[in-house]
């Protein structure tokens, strides 16, 4: 495979700006190139899931570590109930996950996203048959699991979720609902699995995918913004550029995104690029 090379990676980032390149390309370049170059099957399914797992990982490592843990310390809610009507608090981050599961499912792109596990507290998040077998596999050695499920045809992905933190591990051996109580940390607790029904994707199909996930956050972002709008004043952190490390802040959608951007926009453009150019 031809690679780029590394200085002529460091020197398109430092001389061009990793962020304009993105400006372009997300917002611009399928339509400036023309029919031509945008029918052309840039990435194959698996690589286009590979990537949206990474776009969705660094989404949820924020979310749980700078949200969940750091909003917790000052002071902040979140709840399995987050969505009743009359609990005041955030999801938790498996159903932060789901929200924008359930997003991209009501989205027009053909996608879709799960939290499964073989232990599931939720029985709705017990894998089927086939993604159950496959799963099995990936306990032996941890990798990414992709194949072609036979009873929907649809192009799958696995990707291995880890209890990365005390915290998994605590919430689900002490869960009333939970079906396995001795979790310890770095467990295997399950896997993200995408399924998508085409073999490979245009780079219009995939920036479709990453918008419709990038969207469900959103979404589910306004949604837990709604949720801080009914806390007493005192209670109510301040929605804008601060993040709750250093106070009782949290983050606009725009200070979330600029800061999964900065983590995930240079590492997807280049594994575009990758493809694109060869
Ligand atoms: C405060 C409690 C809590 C914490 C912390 C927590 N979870 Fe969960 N997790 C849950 C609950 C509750 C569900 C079921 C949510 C649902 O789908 O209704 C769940 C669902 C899941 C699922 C889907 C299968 C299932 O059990 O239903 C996986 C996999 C998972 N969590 C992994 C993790 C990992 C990995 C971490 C740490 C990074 C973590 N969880 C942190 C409570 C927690």
């Amino acid at each position: 495979m031809k690679r780029i090379s590394r200085p002529i990676k460091f020197w398109t980032f430092t001389a061009l700006g990793g962020a304009s390149l993105i400006v372009y390309l997300f917002a611009t370049a399928p339509e400036a190139l023309g029919a031509g170059g945008s029918e052309r099957h840039t990435l194959s399914t698996e690589e286009a899931l590979t990537m949206l797992a990474l776009e969705n990982d660094l989404t949820r490592t924020l979310f749980t570590k700078e949200i969940v843990g750091k909003g917790k310390a000052q002071g902040l809610k979140f709840d399995e109930a987050w969505a009743d009507e009359d609990v005041i608090a955030g999801p938790l981050p498996a159903l932060f996950l789901r929200g924008v599961a359930i997003e991209i499912s009501m989205g027009d792109v053909p996608l879709q996203l799960f939290l499964g596990s073989d232990f599931p507290i939720e029985s709705s998040n017990a894998f089927d048959e086939f993604q159950a077998q496959e799963f099995k596999a990936m306990r032996t050695d941890l990798k990414p699991r992709h194949f072609i499920d036979p009873t929907t045809g649809e192009h799958v992905s696995m990707f291995p979720d880890f209890a990365s933190a005390p915290a998994c591990v605590s919430c689900h051996n002490e869960h009333p609902k939970t079906t396995k109580s001795d979790w310890v940390l770095g467990d295997l607790m399950g896997a993200t699995t995408w399924s998508y029904p085409e073999d490979s994707v245009t780079t219009d199909e995939f920036i479709a995918m990453i918008s419709e996930y990038r969207k469900g956050v959103e979404t589910v972002w306004s949604q837990y913004l709604e949720e801080l709008d009914a806390l007493e004043d005192g209670q109510r952190p301040e929605v804008g550029q601060k993040w709750p490390s250093h106070g009782l802040y949290i983050p606009a959608h725009e200070a979330l995104r600029d800061s999964i951007d900065r983590m995930a926009n240079a590492p997807l453009f280049m594994g575009l690029m990758e493809k694109a150019t060869l």
